[in-house]
């Protein structure tokens, strides 16, 4: 029987993470299930960072950007010895732990499901980089953060009839600069670091005195932005500049779709999964439908 579970937040944050972790709390209280908290992600798992939510702890957490227990990037679990070191750790205390976090979190959370500490996934990621599901917790809200900045940047662009080269996140998934891309006039997608500039130059021609601005939208860790900005205007003789939205795009507090989202996905967990001793399971949405599937390497 499944009775007490800890809660981890893995990763870049995500915001909505709070909100998974506020229901997961509420859902087990009302199951006779003990939750602890994991500060700091797999890392608190290895330095023994393990906290026991009282009540008070997840007050007023649903709305909030971030998450409240923590996370970080913690390469040193791809050893065997630092994960039996954790499951060391670990195993008296829990029957089940639950990852929340993005894909890096969840090869960590496959290889100890495999190593016998019993893990549940639940997606919550702005880069919406896992398969299996549809969404990811926090990337509605980051692409709607994007979005208001995209509409925020266009006036000034407008005023000085410039073009901008503007860099979203997403690591290696589209999805981000995709979909922000079709939310607003005038922006040219690249997302191929070999930039087809014929198409380029050609749109850049035809838009921008008629629209008087242009923003060329761009993933992460493609191109240099403030190197292609001269090259740009260099070519064009039209004033260039560049922007990069890093953290701004992660920070913000979880839009309504978000804390829904979190609310179903952690009563599923819950009530579908922990309630029945189901493990090494990853949660996910398809077409609308919360669902349930293997933990697996990829
Ligand atoms: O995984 C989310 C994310 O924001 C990516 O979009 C980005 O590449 C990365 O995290 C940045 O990571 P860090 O916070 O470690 O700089």
């Amino acid at each position: 029987m499944i009775k007490k579970i800890g809660i981890l937040t893995s990763g870049g944050d995500s915001p909505g993470m709070n909100s998974i972790i506020k229901n997961i709390v509420y859902f087990s209280k009302k199951n006779n299930i003990k939750t602890y908290g994991i500060i700091n992600g797999y890392k608190g798992l290895y330095y023994n960072n393990i906290i026991k939510k009282k009540k008070k702890n997840i007050n007023n957490i649903i709305d909030k950007g971030g998450t409240f227990l923590g996370c970080s990037r913690f390469e040193k679990l791809k050893k065997k010895n630092i994960r039996l070191k954790i499951i060391n750790n670990i195993k008296n205390i829990i029957d089940l732990l639950i990852v929340i976090g993005g894909e890096g979190s969840y090869k960590g959370a496959y290889k100890l499901n495999k190593m016998n500490l019993p893990c549940i996934t639940i997606p919550a990621t702005i880069d919406n980089d896992i398969s299996g599901t549809d969404y990811t917790i926090g990337f509605y809200t980051a692409l709607e953060t994007i979005v208001n900045c995209i509409d925020n940047l266009k006036y000034t662009l407008i005023s000085h009839n410039r073009i901008l080269i503007l860099e979203v996140m997403g690591r290696k998934c589209k999805d981000l600069a995709l979909n922000s891309s079709i939310c607003n006039d005038n922006l040219y997608l690249i997302t191929k670091k070999k930039i087809n500039e014929y198409k380029l130059f050609k749109f850049i021609k035809k838009n921008i005195y008629y629209n008087k601005y242009i923003i060329i939208l761009v993933m992460e860790n493609l191109i240099n932005i403030k190197k292609y900005s001269k090259k740009i205007e260099k070519i064009t003789n039209i004033e260039t500049r560049f922007t990069s939205l890093g953290y701004l795009q992660r920070g913000s507090k979880p839009s309504a779709f978000d804390r829904i989202l979190a609310f179903k996905m952690s009563k599923f967990a819950v009530k579908n999964l922990i309630k029945k001793n189901i493990t090494g399971k990853c949660i996910g949405i398809k077409k609308n439908k919360i669902i349930q599937y293997d933990l697996k390497k990829k």
